[in-house]
């Protein structure tokens, strides 16, 4: 059995598969998002001192399973960097004391293999990629070969819900409470832009939109002096600028790109605006379309379970000593994803 660890950010999740049937046996996460609430979003230190009270917590379930465990995995990139340091502690402490070999799993590679806790593989594979931090278009061809075909140039999906959230007075995390607030409103009322509408990039901007949504709420007199219709009205057409958006830049790399499966992983593929969306527009492609398990969408330790699963098999470990987290300029200078 593997035990795999995620921190990457505000949700701190253990999960144990067995590496024979490659089932889920054990997954549990406690999510911070009431502690972060108040701040409109994720504060990295109070992330990572709650970090290091639930892991152990959760850790502590596990036991049972301890002498069976053939190998740890953790979350090592990318990620806020003081929490990221939480799982890795615990994951070099597991290894050692068990001696078992170490698994680094990147996380976006995480959400990708959320596709398969419940489902067999399935390369080759399109995938829309839109979280918190990233929003990206990856060509899947394998576990080694993922190759990135667009990405945003500024905010992620998932930030400019919260971003928009906060600036509307909802709270934190701002996807869900925007997508539930969208159902009574008139996506017609505001005519937001459509970021790069006009740009022959195919690429993804959200910085423009979010500002746009603030301009509204300034003229609005800010949020306090909002009606409730006011902000149903403004979070409806938000959403339909974000969908507009993904949908046109999405139409370009369906029409160049051959695959037949096209997926929706991350936080924000939670949202069941964008994914009717998409499955008009895999209908019109003749692409069919998956998506995780709801509880699957956002951060949880069984996606990097399962990714490790397939490493375990390639041997795909690292020194204890070696493993660190990767600085978003490493990134940057050419990692994968
Ligand atoms: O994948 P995730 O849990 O964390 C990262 O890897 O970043 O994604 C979290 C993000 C948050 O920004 C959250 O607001 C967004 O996913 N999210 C949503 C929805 N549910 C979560 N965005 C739009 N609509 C939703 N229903
Ligand atoms: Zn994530």
């Amino acid at each position: 059995m593997i035990l795999s660890i995620e921190s990457s950010c505000d949700d701190s999740s253990i999960a144990i598969t067995e590496i024979a049937t490659k089932k889920l046996l054990y997954h549990k996460k406690i999510s911070q998002e009431a502690e972060h609430s108040c701040y409109g979003g994720v504060v990295p230190e109070l992330a990572s001192r709650l970090h290091a009270v639930a892991l152990p917590e959760i850790l502590k379930e596990t036991k049972p399973w301890f002498d069976k465990l053939k190998a740890v995995s953790v979350t090592n990139q990318p990620g806020l960097g003081v929490t990221l340091l939480e799982g890795i502690a615990m994951a070099k402490t597991l290894a050692a004391f068990q001696e078992i070999p170490l698994i680094p799993v990147h996380h976006l590679k995480g959400h990708i293999y959320s596709l398969f806790i419940e489902k067999e593989t399935l390369f080759p594979l399109l995938v829309l990629l839109i979280s918190g931090g990233h929003t990206q278009v990856i060509r899947v061809e394998s576990f080694e070969t993922m190759e990135i075909l667009a990405t945003s140039m500024d905010d992620s999906v998932g930030e400019s819900f919260d971003k928009c959230a906060k600036m509307m007075g909802l709270g934190y995390p701002g996807g869900p409470l925007i997508e539930r607030l969208a159902l009574q409103g008139d996506e017609n009322r505001f005519d937001l832009p459509v970021p790069l509408r006009n740009s022959p990039l195919i690429a993804f901007s959200l910085s423009g939109l979010k500002n746009a949504v603030r301009l509204v709420v300034e003229r609005l007199g800010g949020y306090s002096e909002m009606t409730e219709q006011d902000k149903a009205d403004l979070a409806a057409s938000f959403q339909k600028a974000v969908k507009l958006h993904l949908l046109q830049k999405s139409k370009k790399i369906f029409a160049k790109e051959p695959i037949k499966d096209f997926a929706i992983v991350g936080g924000a593929s939670a949202n069941r605006y964008i994914r009717t969306a998409y499955e008009k527009l895999c209908a019109e492609f003749g692409k069919t379309m998956h998506v995780a398990p709801l509880e699957y969408c956002s951060d949880n330790a069984a996606m990097i379970g399962r990714y490790a699963l397939d490493a375990y098999e390639k041997q795909a470990f690292i020194d204890p000593h070696e493993i660190d987290i990767i600085s978003t300029k490493k990134q940057q200078a050419g990692m994968l994803l």
